[in-house]
């Protein structure tokens, strides 16, 4: 038996944080011992947003991804890594599943409403390709017919609406796709090291997984801790401070400890984020080491995304070919010999 096959899409955002690493990345490299898994760098879906990013960035944003993932272990000969605009078939099957997507389920998805409330913009002056979002990222799960998607919480809707252009599609067409299945993974929701609900880079209340030890010791020096806790000797509340929370992440044996100083009001919030400092240090260095030495071969890179992008094609082309058939549609394009 084959294995079941996982797609996942992360946005290009650059170098990464250890937010989406233990939300997102150690999830991904996990899957890779029970899953075919495809992992794609969702280079068409940034564009949904248009945020003013100049396409020098972008492709810089999804270099600077892509080596978080080889470094923290994504591995190119288990798993396909790939990004999407390499495989365009995905913007032809966005279009023909367009044609049996109504336009409510769009506008009824809550992250859209949320989107266009973020930009503070209206549903009339978004892009046509917004809307169309769950769309393109239903294509990228079908095309490659993966059944699993690994997905936080709020992509959920997303995945339903996947599962309902499929239903569509199957009892038109016949049976074709499988009907996608979440997989929640269980997120731990990373806070900012500003005690914001989210670490984030736009909120700059991040720690980048690529950051040098000193730098990285600098941010967390930044970072809040419990407001009512003034002089060292003040008793703390650990259950309310963000460096705390991090500790349970990094610091794992040596959290009852610093439980205990803190709330006796016998070790400093500064003495307290040095521990998490050389914590989260320690944790990350194999995957910087490994960073640094694949920046060191950005041709190696480029071969990986290249030989993902030929493995993702084939599966792309069969499929594509199969819908263009079954739709009446010539496939005079992808007829392989
Ligand atoms: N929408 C996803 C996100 O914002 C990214 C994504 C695009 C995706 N295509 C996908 C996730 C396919 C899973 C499967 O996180």
């Amino acid at each position: 038996m084959s294995k079941p096959r996982v797609f996942s899409g992360m946005r290009p955002s650059g170098k990464l944080h250890i937010g989406n690493w233990l939300g997102a990345l150690t999830n991904m490299v996990e899957l890779q011992a029970s899953y075919d898994c495809i992992y794609a760098a969702v280079d068409v879906h940034a564009l949904t947003t248009d945020d003013g990013g100049s396409p020098e960035s972008l492709r810089e944003n999804v270099n600077e991804m892509v080596l978080d993932w080889l470094a923290a272990g994504i591995d190119p000969k288990e798993s396909t890594v790939f990004v999407q605009s390499a495989v365009p078939e995905v913007m032809v099957l966005h279009t023909l599943l367009s044609m049996m997507t109504p336009l409510g389920w769009l506008l009824r998805v809550p992250t859209f409403k949320d989107k266009v409330r973020q930009m503070d913009a209206t549903e009339e002056s978004v892009g046509y390709g917004l809307v169309g979002y769950p769309v393109l990222m239903t294509s990228d799960i079908i095309l490659y017919k993966a059944d699993t998607v690994p997905v936080g919480e709020d992509q959920v809707p997303h995945i339903e609406l996947a599962r309902e252009i499929v239903r569509r599609f199957n009892s038109r067409y016949g049976d074709t796709f499988p009907e996608p299945q979440a997989k929640l993974t269980e997120v731990p929701l990373v806070v900012g090291l500003d005690g914001q609900a989210k670490m984030s880079k736009t909120l700059d209340n991040h720690v980048e997984l690529a950051a040098a030890p000193e730098e990285t010791k600098k941010k967390i020096l930044t970072a809040f801790t419990d407001p009512e806790r003034l002089r060292k000797s003040d008793p703390g509340r650990p259950w309310v401070c963000n460096v705390y929370a991090l500790h349970k992440y990094f610091t794992p044996d040596q959290t009852d400890e610093i439980y205990e100083q803190c709330t006796q009001g016998t070790r400093g919030c500064v003495d307290c984020k040095g521990i998490l400092a050389d914590g989260v240090n320690a944790r990350l260095a194999d995957l910087r080491d490994k960073r640094r030495d694949l920046e060191k071969h950005p041709d190696y890179v480029q071969d990986i995304l290249l030989d993902g992008a030929n493995r993702a094609k084939e599966i792309a082309r069969a499929t594509l070919e199969e819908v263009q058939e079954k739709m009446g549609l010539s496939r005079a394009n992808l007829e392989r010999k």
